[in-house]
């Protein structure tokens, strides 16, 4: 595969009345470049970062005049032009032709463009809409600024006839010596394969072999011995290439990728990984960096890795959706887990086929791009959706059994913020729950009892805070005794006190600071947020450090001393079984729901 970037100078207008496409702005013809409508844009960039256009939720149209400036026989291969990301509706023309379109800001989509492609005078066209709509995914509401446009790369992939599609590298652990590796894929086209894997200096060829398949399903298994795994610590990394030798004259290279041997499972209520207990010490990051917005250069990414690496983090989660695939190359090579997540958020249209469909297909698109990236170990296909109704938690289990049914080897999971009613933790592999004590409710010192009471009717599996936090404002300063909200101490005290607590409770597998940046969510107002949460370690609008950034190495793996309150949560249970008690949960999170919501915007 050979990609030539279709970044650079774009031009674009809005649509307010939404008359594009009835005026044909897509045919040649119609496009004039003495319009005073038309803006530059420098692509990949969102168009809020246009004068006026700040704030705008609306259609923008993108044209692009390009050549091919290389001798290709255009009948000898196949052409796709992939969007690396685009938020949220996308309809795509290349020379006045529809190529179709695609819904969702966070994975990657691509046309195939046999036919319609020419060396020279090539116009792509592109309409992207952001305007929230109930079936979307994320639908109405949002704690997040709704970027809209074409934020990461665009390229025109020059593909070999006869390829492979969807290639799988599975690496099993029969002992911490021996892995077995499962390569598998699709074939199109005719092939017959050479397959190489190098180790780590890509250099020695570690095992070769020839796979005999030559259409359809195909693919190879081999054992390697004494495995250097990946591990956070350890990423270390094997590569494999895989050629098509049908032609005699000639090696085509048509598969190379970068792999991990690694292995993540769950016994009892331990996360294992490659054979060995692991806590994980996450933080969420949404991919916001300003003054970049979505579109964050590669360094900038690997400095939030390194950054989190050096205070003691071995996880991040991609809230609430998947990032540029830079971050899991990232993860891969300096080595940090990621969990994934599709932004399934809050209330959706849980009722209606379209709008599953779009997240089924938004969660088939994510996994299939980063399936063969070690760093990444779990799927989540949501976040604090109401999982007290059977139709949400019909909609999250459909969606969690497609994550398995495609991927087998890590775990499958949707974030809760439900204290008791969930309908979901029988089916999760890793029970989670969000919960603010100490700052939307309730004091910081309930949560050991919590944590304990919770785990009652799910025992038998790990869990994970996924969300705990609070906000400060960098530079605003208080006593450290008045527990002011916003100041840098109060945040300081609600995170040591709960990390603490959480490392001390041993059906816990971890826990995710919300969360590394602060960043912009327009609704909050006051003013410590002026359109940001606040929650972040580090500011929104130049990374400074938070009081609570130096303390995180103290802080990141000591237990504090607490009571064991398992029993008292078992006969709480018992005592409060019946229907009474469900009724008295659920009023818990409504009270919960109401605060939090009455606090949020
Ligand atoms: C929720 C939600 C986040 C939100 C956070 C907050 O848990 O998952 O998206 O930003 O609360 O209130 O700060």
């Amino acid at each position: 595969m050979k990609a030539i970037s279709l970044n650079g100078k774009w031009k674009c207008k809005s649509d307010v009345e939404n008359i594009g496409i009835e005026n044909k702005w897509h045919m040649s013809e119609n496009y004039n470049l003495n319009d005073n409508n038309l803006k530059d844009i420098e692509i990949p960039k969102s168009y809020n970062f246009l004068k006026g256009f700040e704030n705008f939720e609306g259609i923008f149209w993108h044209f692009y005049q390009f050549e091919l400036n290389e001798e290709t026989d255009l009948n000898a291969n196949d052409y796709q032009i992939r969007f690396k990301g685009a938020n949220y509706n996308s309809k795509i023309w290349l020379n006045s032709k529809f190529l179709g379109e695609h819904n969702g800001g966070f994975t990657p989509f691509s046309f195939i463009v046999n036919n319609l492609i020419k060396e020279r005078n090539n116009f792509l066209v592109v309409r992207i809409e952001n305007t929230r709509k109930r079936d979307q995914i994320p639908a109405m509401s949002f704690d997040w600024f709704n970027w809209g446009g074409i934020y990461r790369d665009v390229d025109l992939l020059i593909l070999h006839k006869n390829r492979l599609n969807n290639v799988s590298i599975k690496t099993i652990l029969t002992t911490k010596q021996k892995s077995r590796v499962e390569v598998s894929y699709n074939i199109k086209g005719e092939v017959l394969l050479k397959w190489q894997i190098f180790d780590s200096t890509k250099t020695y060829i570690l095992h070769e072999g020839i796979s005999l398949e030559r259409s359809g399903k195909g693919g190879f298994n081999l054992i390697i011995n004494n495995p250097k795994l990946w591990t956070p610590n350890t990423p270390n990394l094997y590569y494999l290439r895989i050629y098509d030798i049908s032609q005699k004259s000639k090696e085509l290279l048509i598969f190379n990728t970068h792999f991990g041997i690694r292995q993540i499972e769950i016994k009892g209520i331990n996360l294992i990984l490659n054979k060995k207990r692991i806590f994980l010490k996450g933080a969420s990051l949404h991919e916001e960096y300003m003054p970049y917005g979505r579109t964050i250069p590669y360094e900038k990414r690997k400095e939030d890795v390194s950054n989190l690496k050096s205070l003691g983090f071995n996880a991040i989660r991609t809230a609430h959706y998947s990032h540029d695939e830079d971050l899991i190359d990232i993860a891969d090579k300096v080595g940090i887990l990621i969990l994934e997540e599709i932004p399934v958020y809050w209330s959706c249209d849980f009722k209606n086929p379209q709008t599953y469909e779009t997240a089924a297909n938004m969660l088939t698109e994510l996994i299939w791009r980063d399936i063969n990236h070690p760093s990444v170990i779990w799927w989540s296909v949501g976040n604090e959706v109401p999982l007290h109704k059977k139709t949400c938690s019909k909609f999250i289990k459909s969606l969690m059994n497609l994550a398995r049914a495609i991927d087998k080897t890590r775990l499958v999971t949707v974030v809760s913020r439900k204290i008791i009613p969930d309908l979901t933790r029988k089916s999760v592999d890793i029970a989670t729950i969000n919960s603010y004590f100490g700052w939307y409710f309730g004091h910081v010192k309930m949560i050991s009892f919590v944590l304990d009471l919770i785990r009652t009717p799910v025992f038998n599996k790990p869990w994970i805070y996924t969300e705990f936090g609070a906000g400060a404002k960098y530079g605003f300063h208080a006593d450290w005794n008045k527990q002011v909200k916003f100041s840098e101490e109060k945040q300081l005290q609600v995170l040591d006190y709960t990390i603490r607590t959480i490392n001390s409770k041993d059906h816990f597998a971890g826990w995710f600071i919300w969360i590394y940046r602060d960043f912009r969510a327009p609704k909050r107002l006051n003013k410590f947020q002026q359109g940001y949460n606040r929650k972040g370690i580090v500011s929104g609008e130049h990374n400074e450090k938070k009081l609570i950034y130096y303390r995180f190495p103290k802080i990141i793996s000591e237990k504090r001393k607490t009571y064991n309150t398992k029993i008292l949560g078992i006969l709480l249970w018992i005592i409060f079984f019946p229907l009474s008690y469900l009724l008295f949960t659920r009023m818990i999170d409504q009270f919960l729901e109401y605060r939090v919501k009455k606090e949020k915007f």
